[in-house]
């Protein structure tokens, strides 16, 4: 395993997951970049697995739901983009649906969301559907207008500062578990 390199992949139709994958990659310095079809077999040279997706029913795409149970023993990140607002529990629920179907030995790094915008196809065809549907009426219009606007600058920049804060996380934990285990051994010596 390299240290430091970043193996970025991901799954896009109309681009908006792929504009937060080439900022991570570029942001992570040392990184590859892959669509998800092209996701190497062995990621055991990268310190960390990027995974970014669109939701789709509440989830990961389908494609990425195929994809997530073959990363095994790596320190992921999972990025999503999604109509919906970020930290909503629709979102939030998704990052644990996509956790959920990775495969063994994997960690959970971080994760990253934002809104994207929708495929005007879609609200289209939404506009003629159930009005039980929670993605008709009002509400869901509003939050689409919401999405229309990104991913934008401001989601760009703060992709950046996650890259950072990831990039944090990994060398303070190697720290901290290099002190944890001296505790721990002290401890089982009585000291
Ligand atoms: C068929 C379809 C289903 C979608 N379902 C959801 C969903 O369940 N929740 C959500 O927040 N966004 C949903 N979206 C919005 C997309 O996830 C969002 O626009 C995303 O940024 C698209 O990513 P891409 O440009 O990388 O393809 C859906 C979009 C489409 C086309």
């Amino acid at each position: 395993m390299k240290d430091g390199k970043w193996a970025v992949l991901y799954s896009t139709v109309t681009g908006n997951t792929e504009q937060i994958a080439r900022r991570i990659a570029q942001a992570a310095g040392d990184a590859d970049i892959f669509p998800m079809a092209d996701m190497p077999e062995d990621l055991s040279p990268y310190e960390v697995v990027a995974i970014g997706y669109w939701l789709r029913l509440g989830g990961p795409d389908p494609k990425t739901m195929g994809f997530l149970p073959k990363v095994h023993d790596a320190k992921v990140v999972l990025f999503q983009t999604h109509g919906t607002d970020p930290g909503s529990e629709h979102a939030v629920t998704a990052f644990a649906r996509a956790a959920y179907l990775l495969g063994e030995g994997c960690e959970i790094l971080g994760t990253f969301g934002c809104q994207g915008k929708i495929n005007p196809a879609m609200i289209e065809r939404r506009k003629h559907s159930d009005p039980d549907d929670p993605h008709v009426g009002e509400k869901a219009q509003r939050r689409w207008e919401r999405a229309a606007a990104h991913p934008n600058e401001e989601d760009l920049a703060m992709v950046a500062e996650f890259v950072a804060q990831m990039k944090r996380k990994l060398s303070l934990r190697q720290k901290y578990r290099e002190k944890d285990a001296q505790r721990n051994a002290d401890y089982t010596r009585g000291r």
